[in-house]
């Protein structure tokens, strides 16, 4: 049965560590960010260009091994031409500036999402830099641009089905998160969103199943190392019972990590 290698938070009951392995941002509020400064939108998104920079930075600092960043999400495509526009020109500027500091870095690079409504220079740019990266092991970074967790939901259940299609067997877990486009990574520790909603707006709707939520109002520019570090105290703070109650969680730690 196909695999990804990691463990299911609904299968088996993932290890708890002090750093989250894994951290999933919503960068949410540089429009707003901008507002408040009498500004065009698209200046906020300009300056949270740094904010990835620097929690690119940190997260490796901490110990953190995946770092996933919604970007664009499959319902951006609704707002006005021009500020979409100048979010995939951002996009491709960005990415020829860093490329080679995330490779000298050990980060590898990875885009998830539909990248084929993207112009073929985006696109180009995208598949350069992950194949310049592609042997990188230190830190995981994964923009998701025109990506929705319903989209990749389907198209895992999709590939799944015509995988076995004539066995006859129910599609299994295992065999749909093996074809998720996140099946490189272990599931979400810590899932933050900047900028005051409380809401997933489509992100990876499979992965967060048990991931430890932390909303801040912090707009995505102004995010920086202390708030990251708040996200992860926070983090910390949580009891994470995978359906447990707490007191089997308290005998399980008492008898050690296999228990
Ligand atoms: C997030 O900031 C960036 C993208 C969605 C591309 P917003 O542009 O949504 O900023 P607000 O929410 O309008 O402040
Ligand atoms: C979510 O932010 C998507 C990204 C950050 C890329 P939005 O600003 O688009 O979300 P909604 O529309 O407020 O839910
Ligand atoms: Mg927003």
């Amino acid at each position: 049965m196909a695999d990804s290698g990691f463990i299911s938070s609904t299968r088996a009951v993932p290890a708890k560590g002090d750093v989250p392995r894994h951290i999933a941002i919503i960068m949410d509020g540089n429009g707003r960010w901008a507002k408040k400064r009498f500004m065009p939108r698209v200046a906020g998104h300009k300056r949270g260009v740094d904010s990835v920079r620097e929690t690119i930075k940190s997260c490796i600092d901490r110990g953190v091994e995946y770092l996933t960043l919604f970007a664009f999400s499959s319902e951006n495509w609704r707002r006005p031409a021009d500020e979409v526009s100048f979010l995939m020109q951002l996009f491709i500027r960005s990415l020829e500036r860093e490329v080679k500091r995330l490779h000298e870095n050990g980060i590898r690079f990875r885009v998830i999402g539909d990248v084929s409504r993207f112009e073929s220079k985006l696109v180009a740019v995208i598949r350069d830099a992950e194949a310049l990266t592609a042997g990188n092991t230190r830190f995981n970074l994964t923009i998701a641009a025109n990506y929705g967790g319903r989209w990749d939901i389907l198209q895992a259940a999709s590939r799944a089905l015509a995988k076995q299609s004539d066995s006859g067997e129910a599609l299994s877990e295992a065999a749909l998160e093996a074809e998720l486009s996140m099946s490189f990574a272990p599931e979400p520790d810590l899932f933050i969103r900047t900028g005051g909603e409380q809401r997933i707006s489509n992100f990876l709707l499979w992965q967060l199943a048990y991931t430890e939520l932390h909303f801040t109002d912090t707009l995505w520019p102004d995010f920086d190392a202390s708030a990251l570090d708040a996200a992860i105290a926070s983090y910390r703070g949580r009891e994470r019972r995978f359906g447990r109650t707490s007191d089997q969680l308290k005998d399980a730690e008492a008898q050690g990590p296999h228990a």
